[in-house]
């Protein structure tokens, strides 16, 4: 018999490795995969756009107002096979990644109106099960029944290197310290803010993955599938 299809929660830190991990994972067992800060990085070059938000500004109002008509999905891309993000039916999967996303998307999702919009498209999303989504909230509020829970962290410095080399090798230019203040400012917001903060929960695994490498970390999250259908038997 063939074993049932799971949900799959990854959360942690911004740029620790979530959805490299996730994305791993989904092919490898043939899962759907869901980048689910992909989703709040839509709504908030949305937002940019509109000119409703800047580093120190945000009209909240509008943005609350105007999310009837943010219309977000995934599209599969064959030559990175992995889902780019539409906006209105527009592919902006590489601008969503920019610095200028980044700097305003974390305030963005501490709206409640916005999470609640959007966790509701991600349960509609998942509710087969055979997924795969990283965030920040998956295994507290999005999943809190998924049957495995994936913790993931790595120290701030390892982190803001591989943002850094990330966003260099695509032309952007940006330097070092800018990308660490980044990660710095979000991970004090996704930790601090009122409506479902980043935390984690009691029944998720811990993956540290400072000193391993991609193939390191999903050879051991596989054998934490592996385990949990083994003592399902
Ligand atoms: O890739 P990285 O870890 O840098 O960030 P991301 O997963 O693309 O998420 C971007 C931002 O969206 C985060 O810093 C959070 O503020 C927010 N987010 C969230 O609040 N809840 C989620 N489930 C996913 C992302």
């Amino acid at each position: 018999m063939q074993n049932k299809e799971i949900t799959i929660a990854i959360d942690g830190w911004s740029s620790c490795g979530k959805s490299t991990l996730a994305k791993a994972m989904s092919q490898s067992l043939n899962y759907k995969y869901v980048d689910s800060g992909a989703m709040y990085r839509g709504v908030a070059l949305y937002a940019l756009r509109k000119g409703w938000a800047s580093k120190n500004h945000l009209d909240k109002e509008s943005l609350i107002a105007a999310l009837p008509k943010i219309n977000l999905s995934f599209e599969y891309n064959s030559s990175t096979k992995s889902s780019d993000l539409l906006l209105n039916g527009e592919n902006v999967e590489n601008e969503i990644r920019t610095l200028e996303v980044s700097e305003v998307v974390s305030k963005i999702a501490t709206i409640k109106e916005v999470r609640k919009n959007l966790v509701q498209q991600q349960q509609k999303m998942g509710k087969e099960g055979g997924i795969v989504m990283d965030g920040r909230d998956i295994g507290s509020v999005v999943f809190p029944n998924a049957e495995l829970k994936i913790f993931v962290t790595a120290s701030p410095e390892i982190r803001t290197k591989r943002r850094f080399l990330e966003l260099t090798n695509k032309g952007e230019q940006v330097t070092l310290e800018e990308v660490r203040k980044n990660l710095s400012d979000r991970d004090k917001l996704d930790t601090s803010r009122k409506e479902s903060p980043l935390i984690q929960v009691d029944d998720a695994i811990v993956l540290d993955n400072s000193n391993l490498n991609q193939n390191e970390q999903l050879v051991l999250a596989l054998s934490w599938v592996e385990n949990y259908f083994d003592n399902k038997k």
